[in-house]
């Protein structure tokens, strides 16, 4: 079995048209109400009482959504009735299960689309276009390509000899997958927990809880599609209580994570202690934080360098983990680039994320807001930090964060190597003739691997910078920002403290939720 597919195409929501008009729809069901929320465990709804809120971060009096806390008891719960469901599902046959997320991926883009947008646009604070790239196009790619990779990937088969026939069996994974999801994109959640789901997994799906409405819109999609109740279990939690009883069974058979390095770390030690626990070696797929950069040399473009930073910095205020947050600038090219970065920021619209109009929303919750609020007041007091443009935040209605523009004479500030994960973009203006050094410094400063771009029209440097930071970007830029990759055309993630670097979106993914058995059978 095969199957061709295509990559959703974004659709535009102006003023007047009847798409517009139902996002609008939605927008207004959606500000009327407090969806509630419940764990799914093997298909039954559990109201736990342990009850916690979704706010709108344009506004945080308004609770989008109450949701149900799972205890260690309901997460033992859903893995021991995800185990009793394991083998009928995972002996489904391959078309079948692709077949589900296909219909998934349809029921997304004609069914639910303008919901789906309005939950991430209210409860993630997203733009329309924004969400649209992501809720709508990127998660119905990711169910499309992957049901499409997962019947590509039954064709790949050893050679066979003389009275020997060999083959290879794609069998899930022994045990149950834990996927644990971000808020700042609602395709990844679909993602971590559709993938392993599809390749004959049982799942454990931990959403966060600041992507929780848009996480239960896709997860009753899902259901919707056909899959089964209990192989995918929607299980708000907190976070460490998850990660405990997770770790501590013996059928943990994959961690399927995007979020904080530290998380990720910390999932993974407890992994290592509890190893003689197993019954195998967990799979661990996880993609952390980035401190993602734009390189930019004097033969570059400036227009083009001034628009994509603008974008890559502070669309979606910066929360994409692909967001430039550093960069780099010949100091020829500086007075004229500042001019151009300073009078294109100020034309930046912040607002509500409903509002059509506004470019950049709030931040994603008072945590967000506070440590972004430390870094600016960091920016504020150091004397080889000049704030440029911004640098303010109010937090009265909604977690408002000005779009801000730092200019450093320190290239190893602490500002130019964490992440700030916010929208807040340092410069470092160097001597132009210094540009082998400032690469190799670059790449010094990167103990992140996520994204970088490199600007330059001399194809000899964009030779050499991509030799020099090669190992510095698991996504590679050359005169295009650093965000906005697309499912099959730029499968995204990175290694050093960026992840593991399985590529979401690309070929080979659905691999990792596989244990391939090889028979040979003699005649
Ligand atoms: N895939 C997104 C981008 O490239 C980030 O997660 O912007």
């Amino acid at each position: 079995a095969t199957v061709e597919v295509e990559n959703e195409p974004c659709l535009n929501y102006l003023k007047g048209s009847e798409e517009r008009q139902k996002v609008e729809e939605a927008l207004k069901e959606m500000r009327s109400k407090t969806e509630e929320i419940p764990c799914v465990i093997g298909g039954e709804e559990i109201f736990t009482g342990d009850v916690h809120y979704q706010v709108c971060p344009h506004n945080h009096q308004h609770k989008l959504a109450k949701f149900h806390y799972a205890s260690a008891d309901h997460i033992r719960l859903a893995i021991d009735r995800a185990l009793a469901i394991r083998a009928g599902w995972e002996k489904r046959p391959m078309a079948e299960r692709a077949d589900i997320f296909l219909e998934a991926a349809r029921l997304l883009s004609e069914k639910y689309r303008y919901k789906m947008l309005a939950a991430t646009m209210l409860g993630q604070g997203k733009n329309i276009q924004q969400a649209e790239i992501d809720a709508a196009a990127e998660l119905i790619d990711f169910w499309r390509w992957n049901a499409k990779h997962s019947l590509d990937l039954q064709k790949q088969q050893p050679i066979s000899t003389e009275g020997v026939t060999n083959s290879i069996i794609y069998r899930g994974l022994e045990g149950f997958v834990a996927a644990v999801s971000p808020f700042n994109f609602t395709a990844i959640g679909g993602n971590l927990s559709g993938a392993p789901a599809l390749m004959g997994n049982v799942v454990l799906w931990k959403p966060s809880d600041t992507a929780m409405l848009s996480s239960w819109i896709a997860y009753n999609i899902m259901r919707e599609a056909g899959v089964p109740e209990g192989v995918i279990n929607f299980v708000p939690a907190d976070g460490p209580t998850f990660g405990d009883a997770i770790t501590s069974s013996p059928h943990l058979a994959g961690i399927n994570f995007t979020g904080s390095v530290q998380t990720f770390q910390h999932l993974w030690r407890q992994v290592g202690q509890n190893l003689g626990l197993y019954k195998t070696f967990p799979r661990l797929v996880g993609e952390c934080g980035g401190k993602n950069y734009h390189f930019v040399h004097s033969s570059a473009d400036l227009e083009s360098v001034a628009n994509g930073t603008i974008r890559s910095a502070f669309e979606y205020g910066g929360q994409k983990c692909s967001a430039c947050s550093r960069m780099y600038v010949p100091s020829s090219m500086w007075p004229k680039l500042k001019d151009e970065l300073l009078t294109r920021v100020k034309e930046v619209k912040m607002g509500d994320a409903d509002d059509f109009t506004t470019f950049i929303s709030a931040v994603i919750d008072d945590k967000s807001f506070g440590r972004i609020k430390n870094w600016l007041e960091h920016a504020k007091s150091s004397s080889n930090l000049k704030v440029i443009a911004g640098g303010n935040c109010d937090d009265s209605r909604g977690y408002f964060v000005e779009p801000t523009i730092i200019e450093t004479s320190d290239p190893k500030e602490k500002i130019m190597q964490e992440e700030i994960f916010g929208p807040v973009l340092t410069v470092y203006p160097y001597p132009d003739e210094k540009y082998r050094e400032v690469l190799e410094m670059v790449n010094e400063t990167s103990p992140f691997g996520l994204t970088g771009a490199v600007f330059a029209k001399d194809v000899n440097v964009v030779k050499e910078a991509h030799e020099i930071l090669k190992m510095s970007a698991g996504n590679f830029y050359i005169n295009d920002k650093s965000t906005g990759s697309v499912v099959m055309q730029q499968p995204f993630g990175g290694a050093r403290l960026s992840g593991t670097n399985d590529k979401a979106g690309g070929p080979h993914y659905v691999l990792k939720f596989c244990s391939p058995q090889a028979i040979k059978e003699s005649h």
